[in-house]
């Protein structure tokens, strides 16, 4: 779009630096309490490490979410095509407030969670993914996320919503969570339906789910050898048995 000035200029030119435009692209981000590693014990008696992603470990998580998003079943495909984007908004800092947690059992990635602040009070739930089936990693990771909202961010609701069933039936159904009016609430994943969680619903009913739902409860802190052992992302287990 061009138009004359309506005064006379003494440049016709102006330029700017990329760092001067950066500022307005990128969201300054809000101070945000870091989310304290936890561990808990798995169905198999392995223990999983629940840390946040290092900035650093981005290019590496991108590896592997390349080749998930091209498994074809039980939704992998598009939840990792999902889950590449936002971990790349992360990365080149295109996403207000994310937070990137990943589950680890000696080291193997197995699981991971993710979201964003929409505000302060509204904690937006991104994606949530077992890379090991079967020991309920994918339960313990969301609900891992949904307590750093409500217990260390003091977020008062949650929104998430669902692309797989077994991702509905796990906290749709496993939380009872309802959901506000459609379309007049869309969830930023596809304009779906906006499923929530408040923090007087946390407190009176969500908040035992992981032990209700796998036994095993949340520990804190995680001893430092433990940390250590799970410092780096060594491997991921094979995807050929998701
Ligand atoms: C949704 C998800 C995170 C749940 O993870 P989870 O809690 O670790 O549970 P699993 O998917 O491993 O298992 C679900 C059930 O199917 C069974 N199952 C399915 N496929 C299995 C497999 N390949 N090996 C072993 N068990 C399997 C499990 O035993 C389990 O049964 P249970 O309910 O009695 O415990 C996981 O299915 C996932 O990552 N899906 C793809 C991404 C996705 O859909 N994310 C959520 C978007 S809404």
């Amino acid at each position: 779009m061009k138009l004359e000035p309506p005064v006379e200029v003494s440049r016709d030119t102006l330029t700017f630096d990329v760092s001067e435009i950066e500022p307005i692209l990128q969201a300054p981000p809000t101070d945000i309490k870091p989310f304290p590693p936890a561990m808990i014990e798995l169905r198999d008696g392995s223990t999983m490490v629940v840390r946040e992603a290092n900035l650093e470990e981005a290019p590496q998580m991108l590896g592997y979410v390349e080749q998930i998003m091209k498994i074809e079943h039980d939704f992998y495909d598009i939840v990792g095509a999902r889950i590449y984007a936002e971990i790349l908004g992360w990365y080149r800092k295109r996403l207000k407030d994310p937070y990137t947690l990943i589950g680890l059992v000696d080291g193997t990635f197995v699981g991971f969670a993710n979201g964003r602040l929409k505000s302060d009070k509204i904690n937006i739930s991104l994606h949530t993914m077992s890379l090991r089936r079967g020991l309920r990693i994918g339960a313990i990771m969301y609900y891992v996320k949904a307590s750093y909202g409500f217990e260390i961010l003091g977020n008062e609701e949650w929104w998430a919503t669902y692309e797989s069933y077994n991702g509905w039936k796990r906290w749709g159904i496993g939380m009872a969570q309802p959901s506000y009016p459609w379309p007049e609430y869309q969830h930023e994943l596809g304009g779906a339906r906006v499923y929530y969680i408040t923090k007087k619903y946390w407190e009176s009913t969500v908040k035992d789910y992981i032990k209700e739902y796998t036994g095993a409860e949340l520990v804190r802190p995680v001893p430092e050898d433990l940390l250590e052992k799970n410092a780096e992302i060594k491997e991921v287990p094979s995807f050929d048995k998701i």
